[in-house]
């Protein structure tokens, strides 16, 4: 059984979706075994408790600056065991160093269809915002890998959603989890348990 540590910053629907999964059945070779929250009031935590899973609260407004959180973070992962880290609405961007301790081995939930509305500045809200100020006709989500570069990482899946006459930041966002999100990352890390995962020169291949 695979160790996944999911890190979470705000409501956590990700996560649910996750557990969900989990208590389907639907998480094969893996189990969620901690939660790690940069923000000590994310309701994310409550959901973790209520299902009796394993949290952590390290706030980011203890250190500096991304370089020193993510060294903090880096041996809670180390002593949590981490074989998969899945950032679930998780708004920090992660120091180079951690990113390379845990090569291909770190997946990130993103609420547009990458390369659109994505890299530095493109997060929560605000990306719904830009993929209705340009007029796109589809949306999605995607999941991938992290590396080095800001939504730059493999990517694993995607899922693409339709933009409605009427369509609000916030109606879109919930279209976007509802049809994608809440889909995807819970297919991904079963994916990636169950070693299906082949990642060739930034490509990923699922295998059988
Ligand atoms: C989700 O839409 C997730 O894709 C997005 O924040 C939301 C968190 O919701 N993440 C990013 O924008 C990261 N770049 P949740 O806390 O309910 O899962």
């Amino acid at each position: 059984m695979k160790h996944i540590i999911v890190l979470v910053s705000g409501g956590g629907t990700n996560l649910q979706a996750l557990i969900d999964q989990q208590e389907q059945g639907n998480i094969k070779n893996g189990k969620i075994s901690c939660v790690i929250s940069s923000n000590p009031d994310a309701y994310a935590l409550q959901r973790a408790e209520k299902h009796g899973i394993k949290s952590r609260v390290l706030p980011r407004k203890e250190f500096q600056n991304n370089h020193d959180y993510s060294l903090a973070l880096l041996d809670l992962l180390r002593e949590e065991q981490a074989d998969l880290i899945v950032l679930a609405g998780f708004m920090i961007i992660l120091d180079a160093e951690l990113i390379r301790a845990y090569e291909n081995r770190i997946i990130n939930v993103h609420p547009a269809l990458i390369p659109s509305f994505c890299g530095d500045g493109f997060y929560g809200l605000h990306v719904h915002e830009k993929a209705l100020e340009k007029g796109v006709k589809l949306t999605g989500a995607t999941v991938h890998f992290v590396s080095e570069i800001c939504d730059g990482g493999a990517i694993i899946l995607q899922k693409a959603v339709e933009i409605q006459k009427g369509d609000t930041p916030e109606i879109l966002q919930r279209r976007v989890m509802e049809q994608a999100e809440w889909k995807i990352l819970p297919q991904a890390v079963s994916l990636f348990c169950e070693d299906r995962l082949q990642i060739e020169n930034n490509h990923v291949w699922i295998t059988e």
